[in-house]
């Protein structure tokens, strides 16, 4: 059977690295970066398979990571968090999404490392918080719901004041996006600017990945090893 690799060795003056080309794409960032929203969208404009961790997580326990959080505590959940990355090891030409704290285990971050190219959504905590905001009263109030659903967030959909829970809420993703900083500043590319749409952020990365040399055009179609999860 012919591989990818194969094709590649043909011509020793491609701008491409063929281990770049044959792996997958990881995207991480903080809570509400865009991972998920921009992630299956890119794997739709590579020809990529496609995995997001929080949903795998959450297909494994058969309950929302709120009531994991809430009923087993975060440990567990970073355990079953680590068990997905290991499942995930093996993947090749998928787009994964991360968790936004999945980067933090040393043992998550050997895999993780080795998974393929890495890419940070760093918009600005300002930005994000605006988004996680934009759902509020005048929408139905489905700001609560956002932060209820996001464990390290959940308390602040107590704080009554608008102005002051917005301004907490900032400080939350400021503070878990520095925790974390460490880890995603290790990224192979980094997209800072404040996006307008999910699909120009997939658009703009996937410009990325060709200079990058993680991606060929016209190699949208190609045929990948699927791997599936079982
Ligand atoms: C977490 C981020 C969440 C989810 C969990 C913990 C974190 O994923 O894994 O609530 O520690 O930042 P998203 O980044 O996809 O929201």
């Amino acid at each position: 059977m012919e591989t990818m690799s194969d094709n590649l060795s043909d011509n020793p003056s491609r701008p491409y690295r063929e281990e770049r080309l044959a792996s997958n794409i990881v995207l991480m960032g903080g809570m509400s970066s865009g991972k998920s929203a921009v992630g299956w969208l890119l794997a739709r404009l590579l020809g990529y398979g496609y995995f997001d961790l929080d949903a795998l997580v959450v297909r494994r326990a058969g309950k929302p990571i709120a009531s994991i959080f809430e009923e087993q505590g975060e440990a567990y959940f970073r355990d079953l968090e680590h068990q997905a990355l290991v499942e995930l090891a093996p993947a090749r030409s998928h787009v994964i999404a991360l968790g936004g704290g999945a980067v933090v285990r040393d043992d998550n971050w050997d895999i993780i490392a080795g998974l393929g190219t890495l890419v940070w959504l760093n918009p600005p905590p300002e930005e994000i918080a605006r988004r996680l905001a934009v759902h509020g009263p005048a929408r139905g109030g489905k700001t609560e719901a956002a932060l209820r659903s996001r464990p390290l967030l959940a308390d602040l959909a107590d704080v009554p004041d608008l102005e002051l829970r917005q301004k907490q809420l900032l400080e939350r993703i400021k503070a878990l996006v520095g925790q974390r900083a460490d880890r995603y500043k290790k990224a192979h590319i980094v997209i800072s600017d404040t996006f307008s749409t999910p699909e120009s952020t997939a658009a703009l990365i996937r410009d990325e990945l060709i200079k990058y040399g993680s991606f060929k055009p016209g190699h949208e179609h190609r045929p990948f090893d699927r791997w599936h999860i079982l």
